[in-house]
């Protein structure tokens, strides 16, 4: 109470001292230097109980107010000034009553959410809930399914070197992957040819867990590559992989067929069919590429398999014996196969997703469809 009586008083002081200095002058520059300070004041106000909000407004807007005694002095005025004088009083009485306006809309706000505070009846607000990335859902997907026959998940790092990435894999010194136009280097041209450069594919991570584990090794990598690219629908410059690697003695090719095949079934359906093609990797001996059966027509021809009834999903084979030994694996006792594939074609191919740039734009319209998706 005494304290509202002694910032009436205040505030009343003010403005007398305000009004005086105005009747003393005289001068209408002063009258202008008032308005001014006046306005200053206003904008400095940030908030303001409704009590100080009603004490404002009488202030500048009430009848005995700041405004109404400008607007008397304002016959004083030279007539050749009362054109910019009658501006700068629209001016000051805008900013009070925009103030006034602002505070107390902010003033009805913080009773709201106090009310809101207070009834403990009332519903909570709706949390918007977000979903899981498709490109994350397909990736655990494939752990999954390997995790049931055993596989373990390893990692390695996204910045790496030409030995992890390009020469403990048996790529030729002239490879054109090791070029500037398909790898993004961070270090290029080392004294010791050892480059800094963003990996290029996951299987990377196949070498550092032969140089670190023991066979047998059984062990999936996903992970993020990089490949100097041009960014369409079908090709990006950042992308997802796969890397499969189980190197133990006595491992064959038929054991690779069928652990894919086992992959293929539990990812794309029972009666999902594979086929192997003959290619070459240089870190692969045999090397394969690996369709599986159109999932769209089931193998009797359609655009998305472009008539063939086959969708190619990955490349695998047996892993070279300069591989192995490059890795501190007897190849003369240990053999083994490695595949790998891209996450973002996995998933396209489960979702239906036609252009590959969709995955990163983070539209809510694309990533609200796997709401629920698992
Ligand atoms: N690293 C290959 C790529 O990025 C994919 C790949 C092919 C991985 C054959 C393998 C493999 O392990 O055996 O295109």
């Amino acid at each position: 109470m005494l304290f509202c009586f002694l910032k009436k008083k205040f505030m009343c002081f003010n403005y007398f001292f305000l009004t005086l200095q105005l009747r003393k002058t005289h001068k209408r520059s002063k009258m202008e230097e008032i308005i001014k300070q006046h306005i200053e004041k206003i904008r400095q106000i940030s908030s303001a109980t409704k009590e100080e909000l009603e004490n404002l407004r009488i202030e500048y807007l009430g009848k005995k107010g700041v405004m109404n005694d400008l607007f008397a002095k304002f016959k004083e005025v030279a007539p050749e000034k009362r054109k910019e004088m009658g501006i700068r009083l629209n001016e000051l009485k805008q900013t009070a009553q925009q103030k006034i306006d602002e505070l107390k809309a902010l003033a009805e706000e913080k009773a709201e959410q106090n009310q809101v505070k207070d009834d403990l009846t009332k519903p909570s607000e709706i949390v918007s809930l977000g979903s899981t990335h498709p490109l994350t859902l397909v990736r655990n997907e494939i752990i999954d399914i390997f995790s049931r026959i055993g596989y373990t998940v390893q990692e390695g790092p996204e910045i790496e070197d030409d030995w992890h990435v390009f020469s403990a894999l048996n790529f030729p010194p002239e490879h054109p992957a090791r070029d500037m136009q398909d790898t993004f280097f961070v270090e290029n041209g080392r004294e010791d040819g050892n480059d800094v450069l963003l990996r290029t594919h996951t299987s990377s991570v196949q070498v550092r867990t032969m140089e670190r584990m023991k066979p047998p090794i059984r062990i999936i990598a996903p992970g993020r590559v990089f490949r100097n690219e041009a960014i369409s629908a079908r090709a990006h410059c950042i992308f997802h992989q796969v890397e499969g690697l189980y190197i133990d003695k006595g491992v064959s090719f038929a054991d690779l067929k069928q652990n894919l095949l086992y992959f293929v079934k539990e990812m794309f359906g029972e009666d999902t069919e594979i086929r192997l093609r003959p290619s070459y990797f240089p870190f692969t001996e045999p090397s394969a590429e690996m369709d599986i059966s159109c999932t769209i027509c089931k193998g009797e021809g359609c655009n998305i398999c472009k008539h063939t009834g086959w969708l190619e999903i990955m490349g695998c084979g047996m892993v070279d014996p300069n591989v192995l030994d490059a890795s501190g694996i007897d190849s003369k006792v240990y053999s083994g196969f490695a595949f790998g594939m891209g996450i973002e074609r996995i998933a396209m191919l489960k979702y239906d997703v036609k252009d590959l740039r969709q995955y990163f734009e983070n539209d809510i319209r694309f990533l609200n469809q796997f709401s629920g998706a698992f």
